[in-house]
């Protein structure tokens, strides 16, 4: 076997692997190198979501002939004067994507330098096929089309034509996000998809994202060991089941950086569920000498010198816009949604179906109050189960008000001196349990429960192993275990605040949460969410029906409890109708 070297088709193609995964790659190359040559305004064409045809046409400085061939030329870039690697402010400096696409498909390159002729070269899988005279103003048209005719093995991977248009939208998206200074048009099937004009990088994003993120988002602007994070996040009750819509940069370069996404879900622990995903469009601004931005072909990923700095400042930014925001939320009025309560109409029908039901009974008798007394009876017997303190005139200025009673033992029904409260009792109570613990924690006082008799948990050893080696955050919380064998826990004492648990499941969920937030994660995160576990299984269930007494413990306690607006998987703990709401739904406003 001798060894060769390979010809520069094949090394093109090659590169191609990396480069070129699907249009939407081709196509942020693209965009990167008109953004790259000063463009003010960036046209796109895609047909087939870019499996057709993907044609970027911009107005920036162009290229003369000459440029054009050493472009399309691997290695070749105009993007590194100096040869100095450490401080890229372009998007692109590899000279890898224009060679690499076109011997993956047929690409048309116009371009023209203001003040002199346009040119075209076309190319056909990495063979030129022909130049000559353009017509063109200033700028670079590229066209390309047939991608991947010849590479069957990458052809066989594309998906439909709308999952690549809709990773192409995704791509041209964040470019436009980063760049919001520059003009954007993108057409689609010769429909026009969007058209975007020069603006701020706020009202960009707003152009791009869900209209909504307008009410349910917060602001950031913070700043940290000389890096800077700006941007919208969404409130943690406005979520979403996929992690489709975080829009992460760094020095205005998107990316897709498993660091920056998890310090996105770390400012979110125990806001949302694990299954929930937020809407986020965040920047931060590094130092060039701090961050590394030649990790990856497509640069989507980059290496930051000091990655606890930047979780840190993405953590504690966040976190602390979103408990602002929870504070304001803990008092707000939420929304109760008028149009789901049911009115009398319906209700009327269910009270004509008692009275008309056995056909042989006399009918109401004449007196109003023996008919009230009949009606109640009716009422009653439809009535779900539940119980109701007297009414008294003079209600208590509480703002969650004074527990009137509950229903499906499962909400706490309060009035309040201004509306009618409803309560989600676990929801509220996991809440109040975690703040309970994380206020003793920071006190570096939680009692304990000493078990009567030390109770011995089987686990896989794995997951032993990761109990084991938490054995110290956890007696610092109130839990404490040592490891009994290869397989099995005891456990001699449990967090006061959980009263009677079930401690199987509990070393169960923990050692989930241990596995899944592994050494990545700060420990002050880890006993976050290890506080968060523990809490949802010393919370009051759902079903458990509970005294007036009880009831208004919780609802006084979560008066005076930061964050009580929300359970730990960002749903709303309470909601209150008001006065006017009433009134609307009786016809009375
Ligand atoms: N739209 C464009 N306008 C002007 N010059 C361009 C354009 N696209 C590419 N070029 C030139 O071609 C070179 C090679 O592009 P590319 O292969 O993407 O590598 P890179 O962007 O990493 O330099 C660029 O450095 C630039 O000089
Ligand atoms: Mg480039």
């Amino acid at each position: 076997m001798s060894i060769r070297r390979l010809p520069s088709e094949l090394v093109n193609r090659i590169a191609a692997g990396e480069v070129v995964e699907r249009p939407a790659s081709a196509l942020k190359e693209l965009v990167e190198n008109a953004l790259d040559a000063g463009a003010n305004s960036v046209r796109i064409r895609l047909v087939a979501g870019g499996v057709e045809l993907i044609e970027v046409a911009d107005d920036g400085w162009g290229m003369m002939p000459d440029e054009m061939r050493l472009a399309l030329e691997r290695h070749a870039t105009s993007k590194l004067p100096d040869d100095v690697l450490d401080r890229v402010t372009s998007f692109g400096f590899r000279g890898e994507a224009l060679p690499s696409i076109a011997s993956v498909s047929a690409l048309t390159l116009e371009s023209r330098v203001r003040g002199a002729d346009g040119w075209r070269i076309a190319i056909d899988h990495g063979a030129e096929v022909g130049e000559g005279p353009a017509s063109l103003p200033p700028g670079t048209c590229i066209r390309v089309e047939r991608l991947f005719e010849k590479v069957p093995a990458r052809r066989k991977f594309l998906r439909s034509p709308r999952a690549e248009y809709a990773a192409s939208l995704d791509a041209v998206r964040r470019l436009a996000m980063a760049r919001s200074d520059v003009s954007f048009t993108l057409d689609h099937d010769g429909r026009r998809i969007f058209s975007l004009q020069p603006t701020t990088p706020p009202q960009r994003v707003a152009e791009l994202l869900s209209a909504e993120l307008d009410r349910n988002g917060i602001g950031i602007d913070c700043e940290r060991h000389g890096m800077g994070l700006t941007g919208v996040v969404s409130l943690p009750t406005f979520n979403r089941g996929m992690a489709d819509q975080q829009y992460l940069f760094v020095n205005a370069r998107p990316v897709k950086d498993r660091l920056l996404v998890g310090a996105l879900r770390g400012a979110y622990r125990d806001l949302i569920a694990k299954d929930r995903h937020p809407i986020a469009a965040l920047f931060l601004s590094v130092p060039l000498e701090d961050v590394d931005v030649n990790v990856h072909p497509a640069k989507t990923e980059v290496r930051f010198r000091d990655p606890t700095a930047v979780r840190g400042l993405i953590v504690g930014g966040l976190r602390a816009a979103l408990d602002e925001a929870s504070q304001q939320s803990a008092t707000r009025e939420q929304a109760a949604a008028p149009v789901l309560w049911t009115t009398s109409a319906s209700y009327d029908e269910q009270l004509n179906r008692v009275q008309s039901q056995p056909a042989s009974q006399p009918q109401w008798a004449p007196s109003a109050s023996a008919s009230i007394v009949a009606e109640a009876r009716a009422l009653f017997d439809y009535a779900p189960a539940g119980r109701a303190e007297p009414a008294i005139a003079e209600v208590p200025k509480y703002p969650l008000g004074i527990a009137r009673g509950q229903v499906s033992a499962t909400y706490i029904v309060a009035e309040a001196d201004d509306g009618l409260v409803i309560v989600d009792q676990h929801a509220a109570h996991e809440r109040l349990v975690l703040e309970r613990m994380r206020a003793a924690r920071e006190g570096g006082a939680i009692a304990r429960q000493p078990l009567l008799m030390p109770e011995v948990v089987e686990l896989e050893e794995t997951d032993c192993d990761r109990i084991e080696a938490a054995a110290d955050e956890l007696a610092g919380m109130g839990l404490e275990v040592e490891r009994f064998g290869p397989t099995s826990i005891l456990v001699r004492a449990t967090p006061a605040a959980l009263g009677k648990t079930d401690v199987t499941g509990l070393l169960q969920d923990l050692a989930a949460e241990l596995a899944e937030f592994g050494s990545a994660f700060s420990l002050q995160e880890k006993l976050d969410h290890v506080a968060a576990t523990i809490a949802c299984h010393g919370s009051v269930r759902a079903g458990r029906v509970l005294s007036v007494a009880e009831m208004n413990a919780l609802l006084r306690e979560m008066e005076v409890t930061p964050r009580s607006g929300q359970c730990n998987h960002g749903r709303p703990t309470w909601v209150k109708l008001g006065h006017a709401e009433m009134e609307k739904l009786f016809g009375r406003r």
